[in-house]
């Protein structure tokens, strides 16, 4: 029900002010009812913390000492960080109360783009995940993730958003990597909640299809759905629904073979496109969440 209503209400925030960036918004968000009347918002691209009027941002970015995200680094190559945020007041070396206002500013801001999804205000149940790139200036978020600390369904993943301005970089994708990544640490395999956006679904099937592929085209030998799941850490429902739209699933004696003629692979894979921004495993610092 609450979702059929934020569904049916009309855009109210139509521009954004983000760091160096005037975006404009695609779908409604709940700001507080003091904003009903504005039309654009200034965000503190460190903070999040958003005002009426430009003034109001000058004069919050004399004193915002935040630089980066308030979490921990838990990767950083190159000029990309990668920032996690827990909400957990009991952590003392978190400060849980900051950390919640910019989780719930974060999920006004991330709204903004996101059509069919109901927001959770609860973000005390979410792990943060925000990617940045960093110059002498600070870290700018470029997108985030987020994840339920404990997922019954197997997600590892609940929403994700790649800000405009960065958006067709391959950072979506980066991103999503990034995910099973941490999956493949927790020796879980995971899978992205739904419903999926249709940006959401084609991103996360062009993920799919080039790391099954490219696992196909070394590997020597049949290899089980399985098998492909526990390298990959994609869920066996997804590598089955892939394969099978590229048509490398055969149906024999009530079970589901994988037919990977080179042939086909390489046609497939060079119509995959690249795979964008690659992560450097080794500079990921992480132990999962407990
Ligand atoms: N038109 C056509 N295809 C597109 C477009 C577009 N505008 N944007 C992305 N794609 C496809 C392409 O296939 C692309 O691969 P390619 O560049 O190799 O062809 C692939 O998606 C991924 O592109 P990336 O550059 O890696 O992804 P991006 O940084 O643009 O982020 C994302 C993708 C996160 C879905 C972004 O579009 C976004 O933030 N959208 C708004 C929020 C949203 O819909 N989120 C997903 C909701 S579902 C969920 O949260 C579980
Ligand atoms: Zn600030």
């Amino acid at each position: 029900l609450r979702e059929h209503e934020e569904f049916t209400k009309v855009k109210n925030i139509a521009t954004i002010e983000l760091g160096k960036y005037e975006i404009e918004t695609w779908y409604f968000s709940p700001f507080p009812p003091e904003y009903n009347d504005c039309t654009k918002l200034f965000f503190c691209e460190f903070c999040l913390n958003f005002m009426k009027r430009k003034e109001q941002l000058q004069r919050h970015m004399k004193k915002c000492d935040l630089k980066h995200p308030p979490g921990d680094e838990i990767y950083r190559h190159k000029t990309w960080s990668m920032f996690e945020l827990a909400h957990d007041v009991s952590q003392p070396y978190v400060d849980g109360k900051k950390n919640k206002i910019y989780g719930q500013n974060l999920c006004y801001l991330a709204k903004l783009f996101l059509d069919h999804k109901t927001l959770y205000y609860d973000v005390d149940l979410f792990l943060f995940y925000v990617l940045c790139e960093c110059d002498d200036r600070g870290c700018h978020m470029v997108g985030y993730f987020s994840k339920e600390k404990q997922s019954e369904e197997s997600y590892n993943l609940a929403c994700i958003l790649t800000l405009p301005p960065y958006q067709r970089k391959g950072y979506g994708k980066f991103l999503i990597a990034f995910s099973y990544e941490l999956s493949k640490k927790e020796a879980k395999v995971g899978t992205p909640e739904r419903p999926l956006s249709d940006l959401g679904l084609l991103s996360y099937r062009g993920y799919w299809t080039r790391v099954l592929l490219d696992i196909l085209k070394k590997h020597k030998g049949n290899i089980s759905i399985k098998e492909l799941s526990d390298m990959t850490a994609i869920k066996a429902e997804d590598i089955l629904a892939t394969l099978q739209s590229l048509e490398l699933i055969q149906y024999r004696k009530g079970q589901h073979v994988i037919c990977a003629d080179p042939k086909v692979l390489d046609r497939h894979l060079k119509a995959a496109g690249g795979g964008g921004l690659n992560i450097e495993v080794s500079k990921l610092i992480w132990t999962p969440y407990k």
